[in-house]
């Protein structure tokens, strides 16, 4: 069984997807804490009605990263709950080396596009922006870099014509609501493998 710590900003729809694969025996895995760095985040309220311990960090006084004192203390709380991977889900604030350190090739994180085209914010607006005739979704472990890590899961969605950034979102979500928990089942296969960039299924 894998224990899943989930990091968001939000609403909380990629974590509602998660616990809703383990409700449904789909995933073998508990979600043992879920931490957001904005206090009324819904994904706290999903947190407490699947059951999960749900914590509010304030990260303040940085803006974009997770440091200092809030990286100590999601750092106790994901000890505290025998934490084996860390899932982000929209946490919006880049995470630095007292995490990764702690958590080497154990963080991962859901993007949405098919990187490593349009990383950094509102990627399904950078991909309509472009003209890209498809978009999509990329679950990745995290490293050092901005949306850099080895990819371990992609799905592709098609940019319709009249497609605003919102529609084009919506037609990610519904990808990255499959392709987050499918990411999780194959590290809890324990048969994944990173060699350099790429991440094989032994
Ligand atoms: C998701 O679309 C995720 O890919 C994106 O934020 C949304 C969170 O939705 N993440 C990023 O843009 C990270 N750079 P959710 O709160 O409903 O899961």
């Amino acid at each position: 069984m894998l224990n899943i710590a989930m990091l968001g900003s939000g609403k909380g729809s990629n974590a509602q997807a998660i616990m809703d694969a383990i409700a449904a025996k789909k995933l073998d895995a508990c979600i043992v804490c879920v931490i957001a760095d904005v206090a009324d985040a819904f994904i706290l309220e999903r947190a407490r009605q699947h059951g999960a311990p749900a914590f509010f960090v304030d990260c303040a006084p940085f803006k974009t990263k997770l440091a200092g004192a809030a990286e100590q203390h999601v750092l106790e709380i994901l000890r505290q709950h025998g934490t084996d991977v860390i899932a982000l889900a929209g946490f919006m604030r880049i995470i630095k080396g007292g995490l990764l350190a702690a958590y080497p090739q154990r963080i991962i994180n859901i993007h949405p596009a098919l990187l490593p085209a349009f990383p950094g914010v509102e990627s399904w607006k950078q991909a309509l922006d472009y003209g890209t005739k498809v978009a999509g979704c990329t679950v990745h472990f995290v490293d050092a870099g901005t949306d850099t890590g080895p990819i371990i899961v992609q799905r592709v969605v098609p940019v319709l014509a009249g497609d605003t950034p919102e529609m084009l979102h919506a037609r990610i979500q519904v990808q990255e609501h499959e392709a987050y928990p499918e990411a999780l089942r194959l590290i809890a296969s324990g048969r994944l493998q990173i060699k350099g960039r790429r991440v094989l299924q032994l």
